[in-house]
């Protein structure tokens, strides 16, 4: 479940509710989504890509997608570190960047034009959608796993491009894992 964390706040939101609408009044999508049918922990990409199959047929429909891919990153996956060097450094993208998170977990950092810097937190059964021109960077949490479904309008054009504020440098990748908020009275 995903989480927000607004630094310069020390705020912390952690409801499914609260964070879906703090989202959508920055122009990010979040859904949660569950699996048509149960998946083995194992599924091949052509099973996840199956199970989830109205869910990705129905944000293509609304994005503009034209394919799906799933995409696997481990503690060993080769050259991990300069993978995650392009991406932990504040950019946008011509693109969409539309995730799906089955296993594991991340964190997105979103710098609104003249706004505070937030951070999302995603874990299984989160879709965030940012959208094209949003400055945002991202990294993995501290176990650095993470399999998720990917959508691309045009995987040509998803590259990322440097604002190279060096904002990034003043934000920690740290995650907090579930939060447990007070439960309200
Ligand atoms: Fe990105």
């Amino acid at each position: 479940m995903a989480t927000i964390r607004v630094p310069a706040d020390e705020r912390v939101l952690g409801d499914v509710e609260a964070v879906t609408a703090f989202l959508a009044a920055e122009g990010i999508e979040h859904e949660r989504w569950t699996p048509a049918h149960p998946l083995r922990a194992a599924a091949s990409a052509e099973e996840v890509l199956a199970a989830y199959e109205p869910e990705i047929a129905k944000l293509k429909a609304r994005g503009g997608y034209v394919t799906a891919d799933v995409i696997d990153v481990r503690p060993d996956t080769p050259n991990l570190e300069a993978m995650l060097g392009k991406f932990r450094r504040e950019h946008w993208h011509d693109e969409d960047e539309v995730r799906f998170i089955l296993e594991g977990s991340g964190i997105f950092f979103v710098h609104p034009r003249g706004g505070k810097v937030f951070a999302i937190e995603v874990g299984p059964g989160d879709l965030i959608r940012v959208p094209r021109g949003t400055w945002h960077w991202f990294d993995l949490c501290a176990e650095r796993r993470i399999r998720a479904i990917r959508l691309f309008q045009d995987p040509a054009g998803w590259s990322p491009r440097y604002t190279e504020s060096g904002v990034d440098l003043g934000f920690e990748p740290v995650c907090l894992g579930p939060v447990h908020l007070p439960t309200r009275a």
